[in-house]
């Protein structure tokens, strides 16, 4: 197969043997331009072959753009670091909407996801069927795909309006749901939300007051909480991302969606990356040990990977890990923890593995969950509940482009194809006449 652009800058030709035709070249406003194959098929009888998606472009988006050679990542439009410095909730406008809100749309959106905090008190009987030691994201992929069940009959969603009362209310609860779910597994009571709170401190304090006692929230602390919600905010097409759309794209129920992404990105190829980091700094154990790891990372005999390196996308820094890693010294320095030997051994495996010629050549650098995990633990919050937290500050990515499929006309169920290599057909035999 041969496919080269013609000169009409606006398509590029295919040819198969003695034939050829013209595919139409699409512009997008920046990055790569995309070769439109939608009619291949009828045009050709072929598919084409991509597993993994590494040069297909499942959908047109105006929301998220990332340049991982460049080590850029804008909201529309916005980077990333003068985001950071914004708040998560008019981040949350902002992917939403499309625009940055003015004041007065900020008090309304805030005062609007503030009065959508508590969930229905039926809810709390769905947590207490799972044992404790339930892992928090298996209960939050069932809590948030019950939400289903409690706004099924009331999301409509080919009417704009509750589709976006429905992306209000998954943004207002799942604070409220993930909270729950770190409550339930130490075995203390539910803490309902305070709406007099901001999202960020409202959330630090559903996860760690407790009734008997009053509870202050850190300033410090919660605005670092923020900040990682503003980095996870989106990310394009990622995997989570890509299910929620083509479970959307049956028209299914947005929370059922939402849950659906849950449950990608718990993998530890994807979101579950942090717990996985944090695990690894802790088997490594001393800065002594990390050339036995680098070794094993670089053997290609042994599945050992290191976690919180590499991206699918970036092959420059990652621009989130920058701004985590100095919000890891903000948070570990308010909470005076000078000496944390999982730090140190993570600063000397950044510097190692920065300089090793392996990682150099395949363009591999901390990610954002590599410093994400250590702030977390600082936190107070244990491993388990890392990948949580990624799920409650993805949520707004998942169902603003849950939101621009439904409303873009050209969407169809996504439905991709294969490339068969299986049996050819052949006849059924009963089973006392098999061999
Ligand atoms: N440690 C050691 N080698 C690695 C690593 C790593 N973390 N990541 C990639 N490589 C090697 C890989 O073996 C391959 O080498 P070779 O070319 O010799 O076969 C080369 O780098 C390219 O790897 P790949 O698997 O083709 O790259 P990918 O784009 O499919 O994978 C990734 C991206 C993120 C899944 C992978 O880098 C990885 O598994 N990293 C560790 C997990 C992690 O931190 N994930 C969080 C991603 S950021 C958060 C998110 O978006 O969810």
């Amino acid at each position: 197969m041969d496919a080269s652009q013609s000169n009409a800058p606006n398509s590029a030709t295919l040819t198969i043997g003695d034939e050829s035709w013209e595919l139409p070249i699409l512009n997008g406003t920046i990055g790569p331009d995309v070769i439109d194959i939608a009619k291949l098929y009828g045009q050709t009888g072929m598919f084409t072959y991509d597993p993994g998606f590494t040069s297909t472009a499942s959908c047109e988006s105006q929301i998220t753009y990332i340049d991982g050679d460049e080590g850029v990542l804008l909201y529309r439009g916005y980077p990333i670091e003068q985001l950071a410095e914004s708040d998560f909730l008019e981040t949350c406008y902002l992917l939403l909407y499309g625009e940055l809100p003015t004041a007065a749309q900020k008090a309304d959106f805030d005062y609007r996801v503030t009065r959508h905090t508590m969930v229905h008190e039926q809810m709390s009987r769905f947590f207490h069927g799972f044992r404790r030691d339930a892992h928090p994201m298996s209960v939050l992929v069932a809590s948030v795909g019950a939400l289903s069940a409690f706004y099924h009959d009331s999301t409509d969603i080919s009417d704009p309006q509750q589709r976006m009362i429905a992306s209000i209310r998954m943004i207002a609860k799942i604070p409220t749901l993930a909270a729950m779910a770190y409550k339930y597994s130490i075995g203390q009571p539910f803490v309902y939300p305070k709406n007099d709170l901001d999202y960020a401190s409202n959330f630090l304090r559903m996860c760690f007051s407790v009734p008997c006692e009053e509870y202050k929230v850190n300033p410090i602390l919660s605005r670092a909480i923020d900040r990682i919600f503003i980095l996870h905010a989106d990310h394009e097409q990622n995997a989570s991302t890509s299910t929620v759309r083509l479970a959307g794209s049956s028209g299914a129920n947005p929370f059922a969606c939402i849950a659906a992404g849950i449950a990608c990105l718990w993998g530890p190829a994807h979101g579950g990356a942090n717990e996985a980091a944090l695990k690894m700094l802790g088997e490594i154990g001393s800065v002594d040990r990390i050339p036995e790891f680098i070794n094993r990372a670089k053997d290609k005999n042994d599945p050992f990977r290191l976690m919180g390196f590499g991206h699918r996308v970036y092959k420059n820094y990652d621009p989130r890990a920058k701004i985590m890693q100095r919000t890891c010294h903000e948070v570990l320095g308010e909470l005076g923890i000078k000496d944390d030997p999982l730090l140190d051994i993570a600063v000397e495996l950044e510097r190692i593995a920065l300089q090793d010629e392996y990682f150099v050549e395949r363009k591999l650098y901390p990610n954002i969950d590599f410093y994400s995990g250590i702030t977390l633990r600082a936190l107070g919050f244990p491993t388990s509940m890392f990948t949580v937290l990624f799920a409650l500050a993805r949520t707004v990515g998942w169902i603003g482009q849950w939101k621009e499929m439904i409303e873009d006309p050209s969407q169809r169920i996504g439905r991709p194809r294969q490339l068969y290599t299986g049996a050819t057909q052949r006849d059924y035999v009963p089973i006392a006449r098999r061999k």
